[in-house]
């Protein structure tokens, strides 16, 4: 009995934070700082880009800062290089922001480079990250002709990885071999706004048959006790049927690695988007609340959800030990863009639990831990890339810091 009344107490308190919910009045004010303090940072990462004469080399992008370090490890853009279009899509989304036509100049400069892929065959399904990125938000805001031909150019390219008889795209074509048959991971669901863009934007209606079966293949075998998705999931490359699931990133096989949720839940969400079909909606939906039910309170997760350092981890604690688990700044701006995304198109006690969430992630992010600040000229701290490979774990990556901007953005065109 004492249980039952604990649990509905617990239920009313969450339901009467989540109903009553509303952006903070200063939130106008408070997204707007945020943005200036953006847009400062990028100004201090330009200058560190210039060389002693001013030049810059708009072939080298901006990738991380490693735990204890104070500048940008730069990647030459390739290809093979996933985040090359990461820098260029912040420097857009700051121009969106300010209307600097400086920082105009510097996305056009910084996007220009990765106009190769336009006439390059598919290396892999991160062309989408790359093109959506830089290019999408460029023709977004500038309506240039010459980005709407590279966009549907690439578009092209990444369809020829979509293998109809698993029905979805092949990842890792160069990972055929190590998983034994035909790879999609969970990020691949990003790339698809490229397919669906293109096949809205003058592109053959292929493009959206194509995202549509990833979709829904995904849906139907890529996630486990419901809605949890696996890193990878392996189908038969002659057949097409379904052999495994497993992880690369994450902590294990069935664990909830944190951007890998992430992607799924921003991609979904997408995916109802551009196609207004209620069954991405739903699992949209179902694939947040697996991962809020598990999210600790300030709303930025652990870089896995079953990493058995948790029970140890205080959410002051952001310096990763034995006994401490690394968090994931990058999993949780993904989650907070989509959450503003999502929250337009849900029921209204949803979409304020959504907004809460959201809301109360940039208000963490705004904590001077949690910010390059004076220490650094990334945005944010505390992301975690590849931790099986202990690679860029508490680090500033690009990509934390375009989701974060996104996320900003679009909480600015909502209040
Ligand atoms: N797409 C690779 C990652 O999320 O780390």
């Amino acid at each position: 009995m004492r249980k039952l009344f604990t649990a509905f107490i617990a239920m009313v308190a969450v339901a009467l934070t989540f109903s009553c919910y509303q952006p903070a009045p200063d939130s106008a004010a408070a997204i707007k700082a945020d943005l200036a303090y953006c847009d400062s940072q990028l100004h201090r990462t330009l200058a560190e880009l210039a060389d002693s004469s001013g030049h810059i080399d708009y072939t080298m992008s901006p990738r991380n800062i490693l735990a204890g370090e104070s500048h940008w490890n730069l990647r030459k853009v390739d290809k093979a290089e996933w985040c090359g279009g990461f820098f260029p899509g912040i420097l857009w989304y700051d121009y969106e922001a300010t209307g600097d036509t400086a920082i105009l100049r510097q996305a056009r400069n910084f996007t220009e480079p990765l106009a190769f892929l336009a006439t390059t065959p598919a290396y892999d399904h991160d062309l989408g990250f790359l093109v959506i990125t830089s290019f999408l938000n460029g023709y977004r805001l500038t309506g240039d002709e010459s980005y709407r031909q590279v966009l549907l150019a690439c578009a092209d390219t990444l369809a020829t990885l979509f293998n109809p008889r698993a029905g979805t795209i092949l990842s890792w074509p160069r990972h055929v071999g190590d998983y034994g048959g035909h790879n999609t991971i969970m990020d691949n669901m990003i790339n698809l706004e490229l397919l669906f863009w293109a096949s809205k934007n003058g592109g053959n209606d292929s493009l959206r048959q194509i995202a549509m079966s990833h979709a829904d293949t995904t849906m139907a075998y890529h996630f486990h006790d419901g809605a949890i998705g696996y890193h990878v999931a392996v189908y038969d490359s002659i057949d097409g049927h379904f052999l495994r699931g497993c992880t690369h990133q994450g902590l294990a096989d069935s664990s909830m690695w944190a951007r890998g949720q992430s992607w799924a839940i921003y991609g979904y969400t997408m995916c109802y988007r551009y196609t207004r079909e209620q069954r991405y909606l739903d699992f949209a939906q179902k694939v947040a609340d697996a991962y809020l039910e598990r999210l600790p309170e300030d709303g930025v997760p652990f870089w896995d959800f079953d990493d058995p350092r948790i029970a140890t981890s205080g959410l002051n604690d952001l310096t990763p030990s034995e006994s401490v688990a690394p968090r994931d700044a990058s999993a949780a701006c993904v989650v907070t863009s989509a959450l503003l995304d999502l929250a337009d198109y849900v029921a209204p006690d949803k979409a304020a639990a959504y907004r809460h969430v959201a809301y109360r992630t940039l208000q963490t992010l705004r904590n001077h831990e949690w910010r390059g600040a004076e220490r650094c000229p990334a945005f944010l701290l505390h992301s975690t890339g590849h931790h099986p490979a202990y690679s860029e774990v508490n680090a500033s990556i690009s990509y934390a810091d375009y989701y974060y901007i996104e996320a900003l953005i679009r909480a600015r065109r909502r209040l």
